[in-house]
């Protein structure tokens, strides 16, 4: 019933092209449509039941509530993420890439999560241009990167640069101004554009005064996509390879649904009308968790570690790569890159980056890549027989640092920066639909061990 009454927005909505060539247009076609149909959902089946709470659930973060809307991607256990119902290797076929390249931009999947269609080679294109005529950083944001210590760890500085952005937030200008609701979504729109278009340039700037001090900084190039530039103001530029594993990379992360930290950070913070910079900066400090987008980093650190004592990934054999998994887990110590808050399989995002790898001899040469591989090979068992994670399968991280770092990109501290570059994505096309879709402040009930006994009872 539900399904006839309601505008088909579903799979095949995705793979439908529009004619309009901005962002904006296009979101202006989509935005009554789905405003619509959230107003029906509210008032046909708002006291619908579709899941129980229970005590586990409250003590164990909230694990399983489906507590939350978040329109751009789902995350299902054994399959993994989908965005718009579209699979990983469905976004890789249909997803326009950079002219000259193969893998899908940044662009295309941001097109993508926001308006849940497919953009053409165009669209995409026209959108790359817009993103970077605004990339250039504000010169208070400039000082203040410039002004920090190259001990402050990369992720703190780049939470620093966003939250500053906000000095020239049209949304926080407007809502003083006094601003309609309605209008609330085309000025955390702009604000949105602006920021996604800025992180890359904020990003490279603490990289290149980090681990590049005095060396020149690239302007943005207004004929490159997102990444393009992003590669170009590292300093590696002319790595093609790189900068198609970085779009890669970037266009997988950009979204995995909305109860994970960082999305659901930028969403409370951003569900109390504090404007997108702030919400966004305050998920990049949930991202900087060790448990969380730090994760890629620990990855690296401990996959060396293990090369440095086993050998490399070619030589090493299954049974050394085992003990050194019950070394790790016998010392009180998490297996990094393996286990998920909610996947139950093999990441798709970890696969669709092996076999990145697996195209190119090159990277299969890696003594640390073929590490990777064998650890696959390994670890799941291990894990298993350990008996304590629910999900003894690898999950993005336990591969994208390693790529990363052959191509020269060493300095592994600074790997969540771009997992951070990345998840604005997501994060911020789920701040334009709350705000669309008239979202209100998040608030769920608290409780106390009293509370609940006296529940139980
Ligand atoms: C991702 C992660 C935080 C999910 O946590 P979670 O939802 O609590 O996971 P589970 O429900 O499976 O955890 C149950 C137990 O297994 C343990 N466990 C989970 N993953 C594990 C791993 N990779 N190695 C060893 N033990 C693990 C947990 O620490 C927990 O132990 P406890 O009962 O003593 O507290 C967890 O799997 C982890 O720490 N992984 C390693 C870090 C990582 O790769 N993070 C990136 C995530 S994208």
């Amino acid at each position: 019933m539900l399904a006839r009454r309601l505008p088909a927005l579903r799979t095949p909505y995705a793979r439908q092209a529009s004619t309009k060539s901005s962002l904006r247009q296009v979101l202006e076609e989509v935005v009554p449509i789905k405003q619509q149909r959230l107003k029906q959902l509210k008032a046909e089946h708002g006291q619908a039941v579709i899941g129980d709470v229970k005590v586990e659930n409250v003590l164990g973060g909230m694990r399983g509530i489906k507590a939350m809307l978040w329109e751009a991607s789902v995350l299902d256990p054994n399959e993994g993420i989908r965005f718009h119902g579209m699979t990983i290797p469905e976004c890789q076929k249909l997803l326009p890439p950079a002219p000259g390249g193969k893998e899908m931009t940044a662009e295309s999947m941001l097109w993508l999560l926001m308006t849940g269609r497919v953009p053409t080679p165009e669209q995409s294109r026209e959108l790359s241009r817009e993103l970077a005529e605004k990339g250039e950083l504000p010169v208070h944001v400039q000082h203040l990167i410039d002004s920090l210590p190259a001990s402050l760890h990369p992720m703190t500085q780049l939470g620093m640069g966003v939250a500053a952005l906000n000095h020239d937030s049209a949304f926080q200008a407007g809502y003083e101004k006094g601003i309609k609701k309605t209008e609330y979504w085309t000025y955390a729109l702009e604000d949105c554009i602006n920021l996604i278009a800025r992180l890359p340039t904020l990003a490279a700037r603490i990289y290149r005064n980090i681990y590049r001090p005095g060396a020149p900084l690239a302007s943005v190039d207004k004929d490159l996509d997102l990444v393009g530039n992003y590669t170009n103001m590292l300093g590696f530029g002319d790595n093609k390879d790189l900068t198609e594993y970085l779009r890669l990379y970037i266009a997988l992360h950009g979204d995995h649904e909305g109860g994970n930290a960082s999305a659901h950070t930028s969403h409370l913070v951003g569900s109390t009308l504090s404007d997108p910079f702030l919400s966004y900066s305050a998920a990049l400090f949930a991202l900087a968790g060790p448990l969380h987008g730090l994760a890629n980093q620990e990855v690296l650190r401990w996959q060396l570690a293990m090369q440095e004592e086993l050998g490399s990934g070619h030589e090493v054999s299954h049974e050394d790569i085992k003990a050194y998994l019950w070394k790790t887990l016998k010392s009180g110590q998490v297996v990094p890159g393996y286990g998920h808050g909610v996947l139950r399989a093999p990441d798709p995002r970890f696969l669709a980056l092996q076999q990145f790898c697996e195209a190119r001899p090159e990277l299969l040469e890696s003594p640390t890549i073929a590490l990777v591989k064998k650890t696959y090979e390994v670890a799941p068992d291990v894990l298993k027989e350990h008996g304590k994670t629910k999900n003894p399968y690898p999950n993005v991280d336990a591969t994208s640092g390693c790529v990363l770092y052959h191509y020269g990109l060493k300095e592994f501290k600074y790997y969540t920066v771009i997992f951070g570059v990345s998840r604005a994505l997501g994060c911020l096309t789920q701040i334009v639909w709350a705000r669309a879709l008239g979202l209100p402040i998040e608030r769920p009930k608290s409780l106390s061990m009293d509370a609940i006994e006296k529940l139980i009872q």
